[in-house]
């Protein structure tokens, strides 16, 4: 079975969309990382910005500013399963599309993009993405920028220093640094993500070329208390029940705590359906749910 164009991508996204900005908005606790990755994206996505604000305050674009925009398009989001990096890379350049009035799309690149194994394969597999990409960001340039997220990137960019690693592998690293400079030269606006559970894995060429570095973690326990509230809105909640339902979704000696996902997708569904269709939500029965919940453990490392 070989893999074709067509299962290279997920279907786009295109932004702006009400999914993703009550996807993007419902994320709790990034406050830091969605102000800083604004930043950082519009810079690449719109290139033209600091040239304006150089010619504004300097009276000419400076050196240091064309500089800055040869940096590689790329952005990495590092950290612990759960904690919202997909939905992150998604999502947040609705509020950039919002914001600058233009259109942005989102590619996402398939994990069948790995191929089958088959020498060669994954290396023009990745070429081939990368020309779909810039075909399409050269026909729209910077007005509709594109941006491409690769998920699980350690799977595609295994660092070429780990002792088993493939020569097949090597030369897919490879590909895509030679399609993220591509991209940098001819694309100007477009922007790629790539997010791991693993970074240790990811190959630390990759690494040294990313325009900056995102960390995610498990919530702490104001950002567990945040999220609960919003989670469990309409269910009152006294400051005991909160700070007992914090404090379970803690470490607790595990030397992990529940994660994002783990309280979204699991916590939330299973008081729900210990609920419907006798009884009320109530503080003691999310407890018992916690409890029977136990968190995800986080990624070890293989390698
Ligand atoms: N910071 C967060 N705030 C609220 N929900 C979150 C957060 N992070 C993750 N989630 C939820 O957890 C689930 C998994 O998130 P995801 O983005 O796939 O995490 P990751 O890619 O880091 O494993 C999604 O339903 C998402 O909405
Ligand atoms: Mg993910």
């Amino acid at each position: 079975m070989t893999t074709t164009l067509n299962d290279l991508f997920e279907d786009d996204l295109d932004l702006p969309d009400p999914v993703a900005q009550q996807r993007y908005a419902r994320l709790v606790g990034l406050d830091h990382v969605k102000a800083r990755l604004a930043r950082e994206a519009e810079l690449i996505m719109q290139p033209d910005l600091l040239r304006e604000w150089s010619l504004r305050a300097h009276g000419t674009v400076l050196p240091a500013v064309e500089r800055l925009a040869d940096r590689p398009p790329l952005i990495i989001f590092a950290g612990d399963v759960g904690t919202g990096k997909t939905t992150l890379a998604e999502t947040f350049a609705d509020a950039i599309a919002r914001r600058h009035g233009i259109d942005v799309r989102v590619k996402r690149l398939s994990l069948r993009a790995r191929g089958t194994g088959a020498v060669g394969e994954m290396t023009r597999l990745i070429g081939t993405a990368f020309d779909v990409v810039l075909d399409e960001a050269r026909a729209v340039g910077s007005a509709r920028p594109t941006i491409l997220v690769i998920d699980e990137a350690d799977a595609l960019a295994q660092s070429r220093e780990a002792s088993q690693m493939h020569h097949e592998d090597r030369a897919g690293v490879n590909a895509l640094i030679r399609g993220i400079s591509q991209l940098a030269t001819e694309a100007p606006g477009a922007l790629v993500i790539m997010c791991t559970n693993r970074i240790g894995a990811l190959d630390p060429a990759i690494r040294r070329r990313a325009a900056a570095e995102f960390d995610f973690a498990r919530p702490d326990e104001a950002q567990r208390a945040a999220l609960l509230q919003s989670l469990f809105e309409g269910i009152t909640l006294s400051s005991e029940d909160l700070t007992l339902l914090v404090d379970l979704t803690g470490p607790n000696g595990r030397g992990y705590g529940h994660t994002y996902s783990d309280l979204v997708d699991r916590v939330l569904a299973a008081s729900c359906m210990a609920a419907y269709p006798e009884h009320p939500i109530t503080a003691e029965l999310i407890a018992e749910q916690v409890r029977s919940c136990p968190p995800t453990p986080p990624f070890t490392t293989r390698s």
